[in-house]
């Protein structure tokens, strides 16, 4: 089967029994296809991708069986993480030569160093392990996120602070920052999405 065809089936919009939430929706897949289809002219030669809070591994597998990436994806919920494992297995058999890369890793994406108390508090997690010990921040070509509100600072600064020079921050969602502000350059936005880079 083609591999569009097989995240579709695979990813549909049935809810997780979570016993724990830290935030995730499941983004409709042909949504995310939409949107990847409008970003697909900043993806070439950035091979190596960090997800920053990687839910059930959707958009995981769309960057690694559609365009090829090598994906590092971090979540704080391990009932996620094993989600996005099952689903990825199921989707690499399903496959016939699957390419591309993911490696799930638990932790929280936030920098043990930038861990701060912020207003409003939702979803702005300070614990979970750190996995930076394994990976470094700075090694990556592209940043992909969909944070909440609350959560977008945070993931700016990270991103601000620890991207290499010309990494892209890729955002899913509805924004009205100005890149400047945080030191970025905006490349595009869409309708619900930006893409950002590191001067
Ligand atoms: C809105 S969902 C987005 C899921 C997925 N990336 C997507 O685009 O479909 C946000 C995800 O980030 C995770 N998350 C929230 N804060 C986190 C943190 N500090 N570290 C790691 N994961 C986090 C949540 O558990 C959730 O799966």
């Amino acid at each position: 089967m083609e591999p569009w065809s097989v995240i579709l089936q695979q990813y549909k919009q049935e809810p997780y029994p979570l016993k724990e939430d830290f935030g995730f929706v499941a983004l409709p897949t042909q949504e995310l296809q939409h949107f990847f289809v409008q970003a697909e002219e900043f993806l070439s030669g950035k091979k190596y991708w960090l997800s920053m809070g990687s839910g059930d591994g959707r958009v995981e597998n769309i960057a690694a069986r559609i365009y090829h990436k090598e994906v590092t994806a971090i979540e704080l919920s391990q009932e996620l993480i094993t989600i996005a494992e099952t689903k990825t297995a199921q989707i690499i058999q399903a496959i016939k030569n699957p390419k591309g890369r993911i490696q799930f890793v638990h932790g929280n994406y936030v920098p043990v160093a930038l861990r701060k108390e912020r207003i409003p508090p939702h979803f702005n997690f300070l614990h979970g392990k750190d996995p930076y010990r394994k990976i470094k921040f700075s090694s990556f070509d592209l940043v992909y996120s969909y944070p909440w509100p609350s959560q977008i600072e945070t993931v700016l600064e990270c991103f601000r602070t620890c991207a290499k020079k010309e990494a892209l921050l890729l955002l899913y969602g509805k924004y009205d920052f100005d890149a400047k502000e945080y030191g970025l350059r905006e490349l595009k936005r869409w309708d619900k999405g930006i893409i950002l880079e590191k001067n």
